[in-house]
């Protein structure tokens, strides 16, 4: 998969030849001459280069304001300054920020080269070491559980991850984990070095969820400014998640096996076909064999799937599952708040093994962080379980936030806690707003401000 330079210059000549010379060394160029316009496609855009190539003075302003605010939003990238006038507190500064490199024009090719093939190893590298660093670095066993049920997930992983698989679909109610077994496929996987790319195929209407799975060129319908490479192409060489696929409209769901059979794609208004190499995971909570029946799921595309399907327990079904999972959220939570909680009483046990966890992990999860929270000391809470009724096991239905037209539903049932709800309802609207975050506010009812305060509360990028 090429990677993506951004050439931000504002002599023309300049950045034309600039475009073509990394063109033809296989780079995807994107050559902006303004601040604006780099902002717009770094932080609306959301391009992820893993070089930038900038001037320093650009006509309207100094592009260290924009390294600045990019840092903050970006995974790695590196960051090479080419300047005319390069003034030593310009420079020092750059440097200070993260800048990999500063040259001063005219620049030799031969050099510019050496300083961007360093450049794009580093960012490689760093971004490597992101991955590692998250969660699943521990592999398989970040799925924990002593049960049989949870020995047959891993050994099933395990396998999984030595074979070329280009689709694959997990199944399991909501909350049994299958974000995150797509996170451990795809990070221990062969498709490892490349970028996992995920998107929610309910938070979106079809043609939104379309353009942002295949991408279009300028003017391909009302409204698509510029051209956009899409998720697939985005994803290529990597993994793409797509969660909640029981939802994807079933025209759509044709088009999403034509790509995964050909290894092809157009993008929309687009004449040229374009090669990609991606493994795509679905998830869903869904019966997929049902959905097929009632004929809201294509047949070929559920055979093409389920070549490879993973289905995860739920948690009633695999109650040895329970100590195994509590014990190191009371410790995470322990951290996180500042308590000591060491002692879980044989009546607590009793009724986490009564329950009939609807939400499943995600729920106990949301049970054990409540009670380390609320102890007041080193025992575990009993009076804050409240488990309801349902530990005498009657089935309760399952329930999970979702988009229901211009509304979206959220369960009471205890498997979301107030805080994912608040950050779940700002994606959802952010999504269907195009990330704006003007209009998203808007919808929202509240300020601009409040927004950008939230979305930095909850980490969410945009
Ligand atoms: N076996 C497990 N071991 C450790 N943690 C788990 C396990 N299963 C789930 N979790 C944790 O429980 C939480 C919910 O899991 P996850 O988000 O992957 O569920 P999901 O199946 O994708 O749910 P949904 O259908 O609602 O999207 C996460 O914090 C996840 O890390
Ligand atoms: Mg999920």
């Amino acid at each position: 998969m090429a990677d993506t330079i951004l050439i931000l210059e504002d002599e023309s000549l300049l950045g034309a030849e600039l475009r073509r010379h990394f063109q033809r060394q296989d780079w995807e160029v994107c050559l902006c001459s303004s601040l604006a316009e780099a902002r717009h496609w770094l932080l609306e855009q959301q391009l992820d280069p893993l070089v930038v190539l900038s001037d320093m003075s650009l006509g309207d302003g100094n592009a260290l304001s924009l390294l600045e605010e990019v840092r903050k939003a970006q995974r790695p990238q590196e960051w090479i300054f080419l300047t005319g006038y390069g003034s030593i507190p310009d420079s020092v500064q750059a440097l200070r920020l993260g800048a990999f490199d500063f040259l001063e024009k005219p620049c030799d090719l031969g050099r510019l080269d050496l300083v961007v093939q360093g450049a794009a190893r580093s960012a490689r590298a760093q971004r490597r070491v992101e991955l590692m660093s998250s969660s699943v670095g521990q592999g398989v066993d970040a799925f924990v559980g002593r049960s049989e049920a949870a020995e047959r997930v891993r050994a099933l992983l395990q396998r999984l991850l030595t074979v070329p698989f280009s689709a694959l679909a997990i199944t399991g109610e909501t909350g049994t984990g299958k974000g995150l077994v797509a996170r451990i496929l795809h990070q221990g996987g062969l498709h490892r070095d490349g970028p996992m790319v995920e998107i929610n195929c309910a938070a979106l209407p079809k043609e939104l969820l379309e353009s942002e799975l295949f991408g279009h060129e300028a003017g391909a319908f009302t409204g698509a400014k510029g051209r956009r490479r899409g998720l697939l192409e985005q994803a290529s060489g990597g993994t793409l998640f797509l969660d909640e696929l029981g939802e994807m409209d079933i025209e759509l769901q044709a088009k999403l096996l034509k790509a995964i059979e050909d290894k092809r794609i157009r993008r929309l208004g687009g004449e040229q076909e374009i090669q990609v190499d991606v493994q795509i995971i679905a998830a869903t909570h869904r019966n997929l064999q049902q959905r097929v029946e009632q004929g809201s799921f294509r047949e070929d595309l559920y055979h093409r799937l389920s070549v490879f399907q993973l289905e995860l327990p739920a948690l009633r079904e695999r109650l040895d599952d329970i100590q195994d999972l509590v014990w190191p959220l009371v410790h995470e939570f322990n951290l996180k708040a500042n308590r000591r909680v060491r002692h879980i009483p044989p009546e607590v046990w009793q009724r986490l093994r009564q329950h009939h966890w609807p939400g499943n992990v995600r729920e106990l999860r949301n049970v054990v962080e409540r009670c380390v929270l609320l102890a007041e000391d080193e025992r575990f809470p009993l009076e804050w379980l409240q488990l309801g009724k349902s530990h005498e096991a009657e089935p309760v239905p399952v329930m999970k936030a979702e988009v229901q037209g211009d509304a979206l539903v959220l369960p009471l049932d205890g498997s979301m806690a107030l805080d994912e709800m608040e950050k779940h309802i700002i994606e959802t609207a952010l999504t269907r707003h195009g990330n704006n975050v003007v209009a998203t506010a808007r919808a929202l009812g509240t300020t601009r401000e409040t927004l950008r305060y939230r979305l930095q509360k909850y980490h969410i990028k945009i």
